[in-house]
């Protein structure tokens, strides 16, 4: 069932979108926590080099130097690692440098620099005591590329398990909905089964009152005030049997469209001159209920479908337009082709449709105004068999409307190429 379908997938998306959400969060807090585990470790390592140096520092009174070359004594798990060692005095001057070359800046605490435009460096500033007195600071750094090249990693491999994660995550999604939708399809085909059945069962019985009703009215001549009565019997028996035959049309049209049944010789058909002799026949309702009814440009068009169908799409359309458009109202018909379709549009300037009815006025049963449609006599059938109709003719269906201004339905139909097959 498209409809189904449909909802099965607009599910399946969102939770695949949440769920990928989800997993970026998750990524990028785990990314934030792995960068800043690793700051720490080389923090740590750069404070022990610091405290372990703080010996190998002597202070003449005026300025500080190293005891002895301070790489000898620098230890580190890591031995590819060497760290730079810097030594500067307490006016901030760079005195001694051993290691590598690192920045000459002098950077306060734990911050990160710039050694050359390559090299990122991870730095720790250790003010050198000697007493009270501040005397000199050790500057120890190290290159922060291990890091970096482990964060990317990580998130490169985040990257290359996204679209399995994602596929696997629509695949679990689809599942899941499917599971959830179930239940739904179900008591949909349930009801659909229920509109066949009852309208089945009900057209026999409708159809031996009416014509009851008929021989009774001969019976029934000469008594005015009985033959008044069973004139409204006759009159609700005639609603009751369009509306069991609309039932029956549409759970029938949509059946075969469930199925995917296709008539095996549907005619090909001149949709101009059907369109065309439908609008005449609707001439003398419009007149009466004085609408102008105003056929626009009616281009030729051939399409495969049977004549019966298109009458009951196009009637309908256009006893709506009379129906819901007021006195002194305009109703513009017209017939338009493009490559591959037909396109037909029925406009009118009546009382229009409210925005929040629109997605329902092709439900079953469905009215915007229950009180007004009643007295007008539809039974809320009416664009929901032209709606199976078109969608069983491989068309569509859409409207605009603004409420107060007007409607207006546009139906689009395959053209039939005469090449021998449908374009
Ligand atoms: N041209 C239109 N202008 C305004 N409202 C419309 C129009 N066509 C349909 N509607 C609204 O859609 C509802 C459903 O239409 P339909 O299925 O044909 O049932 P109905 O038997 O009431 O005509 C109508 O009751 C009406 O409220
Ligand atoms: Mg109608």
């Amino acid at each position: 069932m498209k409809m189904f379908t449909k909802l099965r997938l607009r599910l399946t998306l969102q939770y695949t979108l949440l769920a990928t959400c989800v997993y970026l969060l998750l990524g990028a807090i785990a990314s934030a926590f792995f960068y800043s585990g690793l700051t720490e470790t080389i923090d740590s390592v750069l404070g022990e080099v610091a405290n372990s140096l703080d010996d190998a520092v002597q202070y003449n009174g005026s300025t500080v130097s190293f005891v002895h070359k301070p790489l000898e004594h620098v230890h580190l798990s890591d031995k590819h690692a060497i760290p730079t060692i810097q030594l500067w005095n307490a006016s901030r001057v760079l005195v001694e440098e051993y290691g590598p070359h690192g920045t000459n800046i002098f950077m306060a605490g734990e911050s990160e620099g710039q050694a050359e435009p390559q090299v990122r460096l991870r730095s720790v500033n250790k003010p050198v005591h000697r007493g009270e007195q501040i005397v000199g600071f050790l500057q120890i750094q190290l290159p922060v590329s291990g890091r970096d090249d482990a964060i990317r990693e990580f998130m490169e491999a985040l990257t290359a398990t996204a679209p399995f994660l994602i596929g696997g995550l629509a695949a679990t999604g689809y599942f899941f909905a499917s599971r959830a939708v179930k239940p739904v399809e179900e008591s949909f085909a349930l009801l659909k089964q229920f509109s066949a059945d009852a309208g089945h069962e009900l057209k026999t019985p409708v159809a031996i009152i009416r014509s009851a009703c008929d021989n009774l009215a001969d019976d029934l001549k000469d008594y005015p005030a009985a033959a008044e009565r069973l004139e409204v019997i006759h009159r609700t028996t005639e609603r009751m049997e369009r509306l069991v035959l609309d039932l029956l049309l549409l759970t029938k049209t949509e059946q075969a469209k469930d199925e995917g049944r296709k008539e095996s010789t549907v005619p090909v058909v001149e949709l101009d001159m059907v369109f065309r002799e439908i609008l005449g026949e609707f001439g003398d309702l419009f007149e009466e209920k004085e609408i102008e009814l105003y056929a626009d440009r009616i281009d030729s068009a051939h399409v495969q479908a049977d004549k019966d169908s298109l009458y009951k799409i196009f009637s309908n359309l256009l006893r709506n337009a009379a129906r819901y458009t007021d006195k002194g109202g305009k109703v513009t018909a017209s017939l338009e082709v493009s490559v591959d379709y037909a396109t037909i549009i029925v406009s009118d300037t009546g009382i229009g449709i409210p925005p929040e009815s629109l997605a329902k006025i092709f439900d079953r049963f469905y009215r915007v105004d229950q009180s007004r449609a009643r007295t007008g006599g539809g039974s809320g059938l009416g664009l929901a068999i032209v709606k199976a109709l078109v969608e069983k003719l491989d068309g569509s269906i859409d409207v605009t409307s603004e409420a107060g201004k007007g409607s207006t339905f546009i139906v689009k139909l395959p053209l039939y190429n005469v090449a021998g097959r449908p374009t």
